[in-house]
């Protein structure tokens, strides 16, 4: 079972600078995106290598910018948040037209939320509170794709993209975006896929 998480980090970065020091602040919410990457990749003395881990940051100054971590791939990743802000800020420094991977297993592009979505292949999933419960849901792809808001969810824009998604819900509270990759990880992981 191969797993794409995708987070639109609506006023996240889109230049290096940013201090390492205040992801939340100057970085305008990249504290949320290094908690997804721990949360995506991250077991207690291994990573993920069946994961992917797509990330477009809408803030200033020239967004969008889409950075997509390849758990097969990856090297340098540590689980504290200012080690996933340097790779990210490394990432921010070779922006071009065409995907370009800035360390191994980042690749950083200036793909849109829409283009992002469109190119997708799998099965789409948008994570969401009044979707149905993944306990009842039959996916029907060895390849899903979980669609996720940051803290300011994801606009009616968004979410018309979404419309031939299925809207799962894996909690009747609204979680934190990391933790609802935890408990994604989590379902599958019991059914051993
Ligand atoms: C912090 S929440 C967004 C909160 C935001 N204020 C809103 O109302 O949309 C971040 C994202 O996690 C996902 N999410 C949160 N709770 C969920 C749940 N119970 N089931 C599925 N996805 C959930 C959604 O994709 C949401 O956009």
């Amino acid at each position: 079972m191969k797993k794409i998480f995708i987070l639109k980090a609506s006023k996240a970065k889109t230049s290096k600078d940013f201090s390492l020091n205040d992801l939340p602040g100057d970085g305008g919410r990249m504290d949320i995106v290094a908690r997804c990457v721990n949360s995506a990749f991250f077991l207690s003395h291994d990573l993920r290598k069946d994961t992917e881990f797509i990330v477009v940051l809408e803030g200033g100054p020239d967004p969008p910018v889409t950075l997509r971590f390849v758990g097969s791939k990856l090297k340098y990743l540590s689980p504290d948040e200012r080690c996933t802000g340097g790779l990210i800020k490394k990432a921010l420094e070779k922006v071009t037209a065409k995907e370009t991977e800035s360390t191994p297993g980042i690749f950083v592009s200036k793909k849109s939320f829409l283009e992002v979505i469109n190119e997708l292949e799998g099965e789409l999933v948008y994570l969401h509170e009044n979707g149905e419960d993944i306990q009842n849901v039959d996916f029907d792809s060895d390849k899903i794709c979980f669609v996720l808001g940051d803290h300011l969810g994801l606009s009616q824009d968004d979410e018309s993209l979404l419309k031939t998604a299925k809207r799962v819900s894996i909690s009747p509270m609204v979680l934190h975006a990391d933790h609802c990759i935890i408990i994604v990880h989590n379902v599958f992981d019991r059914k051993n896929l």
